[in-house]
């Protein structure tokens, strides 16, 4: 690492705790400390996550960092600090609760701002730097690892929030990605220490779609995906806080669904399957990803379930997935 990232790591580490003990020991943190609470947070999970808050001060941090003797050019590059037209720097975070993001080493490598009064956008993230790839971070990953290992799942969530109410609530296997999509990088990182992932997005649109690009993605690096749902429009974390971590498990991550089956839903939103043009589509798209499945006796588990639900002979699927499969070669 050169002198210059080494200054950032050290200026992180020194944010971190001055966050934290500013959000959990003074007046000024008070705001972003009841926040938390109010959430569901206990004063355990917020120093486990060592969550922190930045004053709602154009001057605090930059002079805390100055006193640090950290140039505050290497600041603003680093993204801890933002500068205006006017040349001013000011804390990026100010106003808002922080959550550290570390590295595999456990190191504080950038962080996420949530805002407490709707202010936009919702987080605030530390820019790509040379120390903050969100492309090859996981968040969490170092608490979690050896849980993945020892339970052989991990679980992969959309947001820093339901990561840290599901581990709380016991389900310490739990990542997420950094505000992007899971990026081919992030998936194989996970399977070099574990087959199954189970992606438990948020129970929306947007969450639904993600949730099919991330099984692509995870499916392509080789892992065993599974997809779990919630009632709707409910996330994670929302999910944990008012029901418990035994119900999460029970009625979430250990039901969730086969990548087959969860496609097979998840391309049916798009046919009516009263129109027999549809059905024909439908069916056709299927049979696109059956065709990809390696195991034969997979293949014929979801062509029987096609053959009963439309009224086909397992003789023309058979031959369908053989046609395609010779194009794939
Ligand atoms: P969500 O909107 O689902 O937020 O975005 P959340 O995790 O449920 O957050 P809470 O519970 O409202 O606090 C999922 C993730 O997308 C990224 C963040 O990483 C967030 O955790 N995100 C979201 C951003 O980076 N910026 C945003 O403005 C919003
Ligand atoms: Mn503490
Ligand atoms: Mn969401
Ligand atoms: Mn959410
Ligand atoms: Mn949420």
């Amino acid at each position: 690492v050169s002198q210059e990232s080494q200054d950032v790591l050290n200026a992180y580490e020194w944010l971190t705790k001055l966050y934290h003990h500013l959000l959990r020991h003074t007046k000024e943190g008070k705001t972003g400390y009841q926040y938390l609470i109010d959430r569901g947070f206990t004063d355990e999970v917020i120093d486990t996550f060592q969550l922190g808050f930045s004053p709602n001060s154009k001057e605090f941090i930059v002079q805390f960092l100055e006193k640090k003797g950290f140039h505050p050019q290497t600041m603003v590059k680093a993204g801890l600090l933002s500068m205006n037209d006017q040349q001013e720097v000011s804390d990026r975070f100010r106003g808002r609760v922080v959550f550290p993001i570390r590295n595999h080493l456990g190191k504080t490598v950038g962080f996420g701002g949530r805002s407490i009064n709707n202010q936009e956008p919702k987080y605030l993230n530390s820019p790509e730097s040379e120390l903050f790839h969100k492309g090859r971070l996981l968040y969490n990953f170092d608490l979690a690892r050896s849980h993945i290992r020892k339970q052989e799942e991990a679980v992969l969530f959309e947001g820093y929030a339901d990561v840290i109410s599901a581990y709380a609530a016991g389900v310490t296997n739990g990542v997420a990605t950094l505000g992007t999509a899971i990026t081919e990088a992030q998936a194989k990182l996970l399977r070099r220490y574990v087959d199954t992932v189970v992606i438990c997005y948020d129970a929306d649109d947007a969450g639904v779609q993600a949730s099919y690009k991330a099984a692509k993605v995870l499916k392509k690096a080789g892992c065993t995906v599974k997809v779990a749902s919630m009632p709707n429009g409910m996330d994670p974390d929302e999910f944990v806080q008012q029901n418990g971590a035994e119900r999460f498990r029970k009625e979430v991550v250990d039901v969730s669904d086969t990548y087959m089956s969860f496609l097979m839903r998840f391309l049916k939103k798009d046919y009516n399957l009263n129109l027999e043009g549809d059905r024909i589509q439908y069916v056709e798209s299927v049979l696109d990803e059956v065709a990809l499945i390696d195991r034969p006796v997979e293949r014929e588990h979801y062509l029987k379930e096609l053959a009963n639900e439309f009224e086909l002979s397992m003789d023309t699927l058979t031959q369908e997935i053989m046609a395609r499969r010779q194009k794939i070669g």
